[in-house]
């Protein structure tokens, strides 16, 4: 079967899933991988037999390599996009695809004048569990959408990440940082969003981290860590948002989408599984639907191997460049209708990806 060769950029905590999507999806062969800290790249090419570990320059100049995946922190998201483009290769990064609107359009430009695909995480909404919700929509299960609530709330990644501080700084906080999952998977469940109103606050100036790695180190914080948002969908739907590194605990759901004839809760959009439940107008309580499509386990990577499909198959990528610049604004824009205390109203559009079909081949796509 044809493969298409993939190099890996940032080799830090989030890489070996990437590196297994390698191992495991049909059409994806990683060949080589590369950081600024060499070291790094060279322990994840012997932890996962990857036959070659390089700077990042001898990685883009590899002409074997088509796609890049770019796994470092946002703040160099855009130069490593940029970098690969220049070199000729397809790009596909961790969210969010930039942190500036205007390094994300200088991104989706290069790659149209030079006709490159751009992808960005989250793809998430590929797996069974939102894709399942997809399909009950779709299908009419619950009428028209016409509201959705998304809830994001715990006391923040320094009780796991040993290097949390990034997550604190210039395009990251809560909404950077998750909000990808939760609007990629309200546009993909709902459609594009016109405008937005923002409330935002950060409570604490300095954190500690609290897993046990780098036990009580402290860090500053300069963005904020609690935004609160309403969203107006183009077809007239209407969504409220929380995302917030200051809540202790919280019995919210990820998210619930209300139609004008029936209510759907959808799992938690920062995994591919279940569970999926529906209450219909005439029924009394929740029920659990089976889920119609696979890749409920952890498939990080699933859109980048969307991506490679598309371009054998010469058909647009689900987990696209517009859809990531589209959920980029709206993150700006709730920070910015904060700031000036008065709706933003939305520039940018895309289309709803494709729905996933039913009954793929595992770890296959458009087969
Ligand atoms: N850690 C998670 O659980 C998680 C989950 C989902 C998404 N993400 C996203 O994945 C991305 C990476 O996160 P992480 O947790 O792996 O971070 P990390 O700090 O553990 O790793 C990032 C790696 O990128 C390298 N790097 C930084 N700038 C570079 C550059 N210009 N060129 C080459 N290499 C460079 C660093 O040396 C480091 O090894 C972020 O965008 C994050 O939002 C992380």
């Amino acid at each position: 079967m044809k493969k298409i060769k993939v190099g890996i950029i940032g080799c830090g905590n989030i890489s070996p899933i990437y590196f297994q999507a390698g191992q495991k999806f049909d059409i994806l062969d990683i060949v080589a991988c590369a950081d600024l800290d060499v070291s790094a790249a060279q322990a994840r090419a012997e932890e996962f037999n990857i036959p070659k570990a390089c700077t990042v320059d001898e990685l883009l100049a590899d002409p074997e390599i088509e796609i890049v995946i770019n796994l470092t922190i946002p703040s160099a998201h855009a130069e490593v996009h940029l970098k690969a483009l220049e070199a000729g290769k397809h790009t596909y990064g961790e969210k969010p695809l930039a942190i500036d609107l205007n390094d994300a359009e200088k991104i989706l430009a290069l790659a149209k004048e030079k006709g490159l695909l751009v992808g960005t995480a989250p793809d998430t909404f590929l797996g069974g569990g939102i894709q399942t919700c997809r399909k009950l929509i779709d299908d009419g299960w619950i009428g028209e959408p016409i509201a959705a609530t998304a809830f994001m709330m715990y006391h923040g990644p320094e009780s796991f990440h040993p290097n949390p501080g990034f997550l604190y700084q210039k395009g990251a906080g809560p909404m950077f940082d998750m909000g990808p999952y939760y609007l990629t998977a309200l546009i993909n469940l709902i459609g594009p969003i016109r405008r937005l109103a923002g409330m935002t606050k950060t409570t604490f100036p300095e954190r500690s981290i609290t897993n046990d790695l780098n036990y009580g180190k402290t860090f500053s914080v300069t963005t904020p860590t609690h935004v609160a948002g309403l969203l107006d969908f183009e077809n007239g739907a209407v969504g409220t948002i929380i995302t917030s590194f200051d809540v202790w605990g919280t019995k919210t759901p990820h998210i619930e989408i209300h139609g004008t004839a029936g209510s759907l809760i959808v799992p938690d959009p920062n995994t591919f599984g279940g569970p999926v439940y529906i209450k219909r107008e005439n029924q009394v309580d929740f029920v659990e639907m089976p889920l119609t499509h696979g890749f409920t386990e952890n498939s990080r990577g699933l859109g980048v191997l969307d991506m490679a499909y598309a371009i054998f198959n010469n058909r647009p990528h689900r987990a696209n460049g517009e859809l990531g610049y589209h959920v980029l604004e709206l993150m700006h824009g709730f920070h910015i209708a904060s700031d000036e205390g008065k709706y933003y109203d939305v520039k940018s559009s895309c289309e709803k990806p494709a729905p996933l079909s039913m009954g793929l081949q595992k770890n296959a796509l458009d087969r």
